[in-house]
């Protein structure tokens, strides 16, 4: 990809929403401009009252529109991203495409896999760069993760088990929030797609793409979407692993928990979705030697130094090494990651977990692409 000629340092971004996950974007912006590196420059929301929340956040905005088209054409805006809720996702996204702009995007990419495609068709065909906000990726937690797949010193990968939960995220519940996320027709699924699209992300970069689910989900809660999924994961690689995942009714409770199992080790860990929570911890037990507990504060100065950042900054959204990542990789004519195909094959995953609990059988990935 040729590098894109940046009209500005640093890299100018619109937001295009300004709802609840927009505040971690602005609060990420907000740290990278006094680094340098990105910051928000206008937003988009037909609410003012989300605009005047990002405004308090950014401080110094400069435009602000109601209509996500304008700043999507503002001349002043380098790249566009859209963190609007997911059904509107496929024509922000066309509209950025056409008017050339780099895109960032809030996962899930749709509420449905065939408009998934669709919207992958239009961001290959338009030649956009593209990264898609799976910042759960960047968790110093799960680096640590991957650079023991990647280094092999432990042995191959056999299994693993990864278990999701947090409370019930929308306004039927906790007041505030915004409630098409109890809707199938907006959010397109629960648990599953809402939440842990960013685990079926993790499991596919740490152990390649999924072959193969067997899937059960449960509507506890009684909403039009799926509270609970449990997820049997089968890899090309070889390796297997348990998905779980719960919207669940225990307030202030958000976790995540891995366990990989080596050949010659067994690795537990627990994160959460801010950087620095009180849940993150990290065990490595090695044949033959001691468990060893990770100091996860260390580890995350380790991180905030390796990126070339200052690594005793407060900074507390994951939101802060997607858009780092991003701005780099423009910089660099380098296509962003995680980009439109992670996105792709972690959708896959989810489709066909969907389509097993539906048909009550395993459902090959394969199969959904020649359907
Ligand atoms: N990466 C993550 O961990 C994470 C976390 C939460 C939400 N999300 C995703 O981010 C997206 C937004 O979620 P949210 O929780 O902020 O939703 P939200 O409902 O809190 O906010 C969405 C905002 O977008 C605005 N909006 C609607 N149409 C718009 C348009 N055409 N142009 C501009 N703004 C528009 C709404 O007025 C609202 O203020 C969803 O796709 C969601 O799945 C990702």
């Amino acid at each position: 990809m040729v590098p894109i000629p940046l009209a500005s340092e640093p890299l100018r971004i619109g937001l295009l929403g300004c709802g609840q996950i927009a505040q971690a974007h602005a609060a990420a912006l907000r740290f990278l401009a006094d680094d340098g590196v990105a910051r928000v420059s206008a937003v988009a929301d037909p609410d003012p009252e989300g605009i005047r929340r990002v405004a308090g956040i950014v401080g110094d905005l400069e435009r602000s529109y109601s209509d996500g088209r304008e700043l999507i054409d503002d001349p002043t805006v380098d790249a566009v991203a859209v963190v609007a809720p997911t059904r509107f996702h496929r024509d922000l996204i066309a509209a950025v495409a056409s008017a050339g702009k780099p895109l960032f995007t809030e996962k899930p990419l749709a509420p449905d896999f065939s408009t998934v495609c669709e919207i992958a068709d239009t961001v290959r065909a338009a030649g956009i760069p593209a990264q898609v906000g799976f910042q759960s990726r960047f968790h110093p937690i799960v680096r640590q993760l991957q650079d023991w797949v990647v280094e092999g010193e432990l042995g191959a990968p056999m299994a693993y088990t990864i278990r999701d939960d947090q409370f019930w995220p929308t306004g039927a519940v906790v007041p505030g929030h915004s409630s098409w996320r109890a809707e199938r027709s907006q959010a397109g699924g629960g648990a599953l797609l809402e939440h842990s699209i960013h685990s079926c992300d993790i499991a596919c970069w740490l152990f390649g793409p999924v072959a193969r689910v067997f899937a059960s989900t449960r509507h506890v809660f009684g909403f039009d979407v799926e509270d609970v999924a449990a997820i049997t994961i089968e890899h090309h690689s070889g390796v297997v692993g348990n998905l779980v995942t719960v919207f669940n009714g225990v307030r202030d409770r958000e976790e995540r928990r891995i366990e990989v199992f080596f050949e010659r080790a067994a690795v537990e860990a627990t994160t959460d979705f801010i950087i620095g929570a009180p849940e993150d911890s990290l065990l490595l037990k090695q044949d033959g030697a001691p468990a060893e507990r990770f100091d996860v504060d260390a580890l995350r100065r380790a991180t905030f130094a390796a990126d070339g950042f200052d690594p005793n900054r407060e900074v507390f959204v994951y939101q802060y090494f997607g858009y780092a990542a991003f701005a780099s990789a423009l910089r660099r004519g380098l296509d962003p990651v995680p980009g439109i195909a992670d996105a792709v094959r972690a959708h896959e995953v989810v489709e066909a977990a969907y389509q097993s609990a539906r048909t009550k059988g395993a459902a090959n990935v394969a199969d959904l692409r020649s359907r």
